[in-house]
């Protein structure tokens, strides 16, 4: 089989066969087919798309190209989540151990952020002494002892979609439907994920700005996971203002914590996680309808059952989980400036994307991935969207380490004030299952 002869036939709209899928990334996990030709057929499946018979012999083959976790000593089917990004969403730190308290095995790889979103690991990473890299043993033994088990993605696991992945980023081929539902589908399958929800952000802050790209791409990881027997299903969340109050390492621990406890439980960002904790025990058998679901739970939030499940996790994997009730134990920022409102009215938009390349600026997150982070330092919004405030009244604080360039004051601009109240505008726009 020539490389050459396959990306003809996807040059010119045919379609290709699993052994000449198989054939192509075993090449590129052995190294021998050459990057040129990868990029040609990676360049060639962004104009031509690929059939969903194509991208799931796509994902298979990436999956098979590395180490596949085997979870079958864990009993019950094992539920992942997986979100395309957002700015301040830290829906993992707070779905996890509640769908864990609730008695589904939560098995989770995370990765870490990049540009002007964060990533979950690096979140975890804010909590002292807890490990976030777990060898497949202790990956399972965390959840034997907890259900619940969160760790990087080790280079171990599909290491096909990381060398593609290098190639698409300088080929200009990242943004293809098929190409993302192989790269995410197959570390979620290498993972040992049974069952799958999934958050496809769209809007301004995210990676697919329109609702028609969220939805085709939804439709993709779900026509896959189905043809694969997977328990599947995505929600459509708008992300255009950041989720929660904090944007930043310890903060979001924090504020996931609080969440835990029962706090701001009318926020998008506790009825986001709850729903989609909900979502995870029906595709997980944990629960038979979406309704139960919920009921379950509202009821570990209120037992303090989740909570206690992030401290054991927390405890059996290193980590200081006296961090999680005396917050200063978690990093801290060396200075704090507020930024106020330059008149009075409604909050009626806040620009996710700003405030996340001013949180990466300060060294919460990455611009590139060998780059240090500061895990103390953020963002803490007091204005949400909706609130009114008068002139001079606090916006947000910049909590930082003594690294921020800008004018703290010119973030004023990411927030949008009118004398009109903002209509409502419902963070879920559609569902695919
Ligand atoms: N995230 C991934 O893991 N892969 C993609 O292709 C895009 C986003």
């Amino acid at each position: 089989m020539r490389m050459y002869d396959l990306i003809y036939r996807k040059k010119t709209g045919g379609e290709l066969d699993e052994d000449q899928i198989r054939a192509w990334i075993q090449g590129v996990t052995d190294g021998s087919v050459p990057p040129e030709q990868s990029s040609a057929l990676l360049m060639a499946i962004c104009w031509r798309g690929m059939s969903t018979a194509e991208t799931l012999a796509l994902t298979l083959a990436m999956r098979d190209s590395g180490a596949r976790l085997d979870l079958s000593s864990v009993p019950g089917l094992k539920v992942d989540k997986h979100s395309t990004g957002g700015v301040g969403d830290k829906t993992t730190l707070i779905l996890g151990p509640i769908v864990a308290a609730c008695g589904v095995p939560c098995a989770m790889f995370s990765g870490r952020g990049l540009g002007h979103t964060g990533g979950t690991v690096d979140k975890f990473s804010a909590i002292p002494g807890l490990k976030v890299e777990l060898a497949e043993a202790e990956f399972i033994r965390s959840l034997k002892e907890t259900r619940f088990a969160n760790s990087a993605q080790t280079a171990a696991i599909a290491p096909a979609d990381r060398r593609l992945y290098a190639l698409r980023d300088v080929t200009a081929t990242v943004e293809s439907i098929p190409l993302i539902t192989a790269s995410i589908m197959s570390k979620k399958l290498a993972g040992g994920a049974e069952a799958l929800v999934l958050d496809v952000k769209c809007g301004s802050a995210a990676f697919m700005k329109s609702k028609e790209e969220a939805e085709a791409l939804a439709r993709s990881m779900v026509a896959v996971g189905k043809a694969h027997g997977m328990a599947i299903k995505a929600l459509l969340t708008r992300m255009e203002e950041p989720l929660g109050w904090a944007i930043g390492n310890a903060l979001e621990v924090m504020e996931s914590v609080e969440i835990l406890c029962g706090e701001h439980e009318d926020s998008v960002l506790a009825q986001l996680s709850f729903r989609l904790a909900a979502e995870m025990l029906v595709a997980g058998g944990g629960a038979t309808s979406l309704a139960e679901g919920e009921a379950k739970v509202a009821g570990v939030i209120a037992s303090g059952a989740a909570l206690d499940t992030l401290k054991r996790f927390v405890a059996l994997n290193g980590g200081d989980a006296r961090a999680l009730e005396d917050f200063t134990r978690l990093p801290q920022p060396i200075h704090e400036e507020v930024v106020t409102a330059d008149r009075d009215g409604f909050v009626t938009a806040i620009d996710g994307r700003s405030l996340g390349l001013a949180a990466m600026e300060l060294g919460a997150g990455r611009k590139d991935l060998s780059d240090p982070l500061d895990l103390g330092v953020g963002l803490r919004i007091h204005a949400p969207v909706g609130r009114f405030v008068k002139k001079n009244e606090p916006l947000l604080s910049v909590l930082s380490g003594g690294r921020f360039g800008p004018e703290p004051q010119t973030l004023a601009s990411a927030f949008s004030l009118s004398p009109q109240a903002p209509p409502e505008n419902p963070w879920l726009v559609g569902q695919i299952a």
